[in-house]
């Protein structure tokens, strides 16, 4: 049987324009630009700011501005993929509501929460649909209104997010380039290291949950950091390994941007130079699941066919993988 293979056809972007710098951060909270700065890697960050728009609708723009690029009809799209962890709702599902925005109509869509790791994950489940023969065209986007969850009075949270979303169209490959290989790996955290304590089914929304602040952002920052190093680092030779690539051979490294120290240990046990590294942590900071789409988005015009890409996400859950693509447009 003839083994078919995704690629990536297409690449869209929507990020808000309010930039969020560290200096207006200054006034929320006891910070500085130079701690942030060297701390994390971050200079502003975008949020959305009208109150009627959310997720769905950055997720929508992005995948309008893919469908442009593709020249594809959204009556042609057979599966709609949203990672987020700020869904509009709880339910229905957020890639519900880009169906409708976008008029994909033939879609069957469904959300994925997989943190800052998701749109890794949904590019491994959008490519599967691909190759088993069970879906011609599939869109897979990365998508968070982090600011929605974030406590602007906590000073070791609010300062590391983002709003933004990314999406990429995947077809079917004709040739040896596409989605090669994915490792996905999950280590389940009862701990709670990272989450948001309330408005899920344990611990519903309520006066006491509002009152405390449990609808933020919670995290243990110097456990993640220690996770999340270990966790991309390890990832990225494992996929290296499974697919005899070198150093040399790697043409990109595509990491989650959720620290630049993070990023920078990556590089370095990969034996890969920062200038192969895709990095815009500088400029939108972490927007969780739409950080890998949004650096594919920013290097597409320097991207050539034929480039070997590692991605590589590591996240709450915890969860953690890599993906081997080898570029196609
Ligand atoms: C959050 C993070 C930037 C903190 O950096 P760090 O070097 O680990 O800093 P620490 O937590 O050890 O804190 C060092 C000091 O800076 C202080 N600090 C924390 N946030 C600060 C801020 N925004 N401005 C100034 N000082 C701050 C701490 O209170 C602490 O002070 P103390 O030593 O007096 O207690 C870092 O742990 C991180 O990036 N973690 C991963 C988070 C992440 O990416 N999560 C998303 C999913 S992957």
């Amino acid at each position: 049987m003839e083994i078919k293979r995704a690629k990536i056809s297409a690449v869209g972007h929507y990020l808000p324009e309010y930039r969020l710098t560290n200096f207006e951060l200054e006034k929320l909270v006891d910070t500085n630009d130079e701690w942030i700065r060297t701390r994390t890697g971050i200079s502003e960050r975008r949020i959305l700011k009208d109150p009627d728009k959310a997720t769905a609708f950055m997720g929508a723009e992005a995948s309008k501005e893919a469908l442009e690029v593709a020249g594809v009809d959204p009556l042609e799209i057979d599966l709609i993929i949203v990672a987020t962890v700020t869904p509009d709702y709880m339910f229905p599902a957020t890639a519900c509501l880009v169906q409708d925005m976008i008029g994909a109509k033939n879609a069957f869509a469904f959300d994925l929460s997989a943190a800052c790791s998701g749109f890794i994950y949904a590019l491994t489940t959008g490519a599967t649909f691909i190759e088993a023969g069970n879906a011609k065209k599939v869109l897979i986007v990365g998508a968070d209104k982090m600011s929605s969850i974030l406590d602007y009075s906590d000073r070791t949270t609010c300062i590391l997010f983002g709003d933004g979303a990314g999406a990429v169209l995947l077809e079917e490959s004709e040739d040896e380039t596409g989605i090669i290989s994915s490792i996905h790996h999950t280590e389940g955290d009862t701990n709670c290291g990272l989450y948001q304590h309330a408005g899920g089914s344990l611990h519903p929304a309520s006066h006491e949950t509002v009152d405390a602040g449990q609808h933020s952002i919670s995290q243990d920052g110097r456990t993640v950091f220690k996770k999340a190093t270990i966790g991309m680092a390890d990832v990225s030779l494992e996929i290296m390994e499974k697919n005899n690539l070198s150093a040399d051979d790697v043409t990109w490294l595509v990491p989650h941007q959720a620290n630049l120290r993070i990023i920078d240990a990556t590089a370095k046990r990969m034996g890969i130079s920062s200038d192969k590294v895709m990095i815009n942590i500088n400029k939108y900071g972490n927007t969780t699941a739409a950080t890998i789409p949004l650096c594919l988005y920013d290097w597409k015009d320097q991207l050539k066919k034929g480039d070997n890409l590692v991605l590589a996400a590591f996240g709450g859950g915890f969860t953690w993988g890599a993906v081997y693509v080898k570029w196609s447009l």
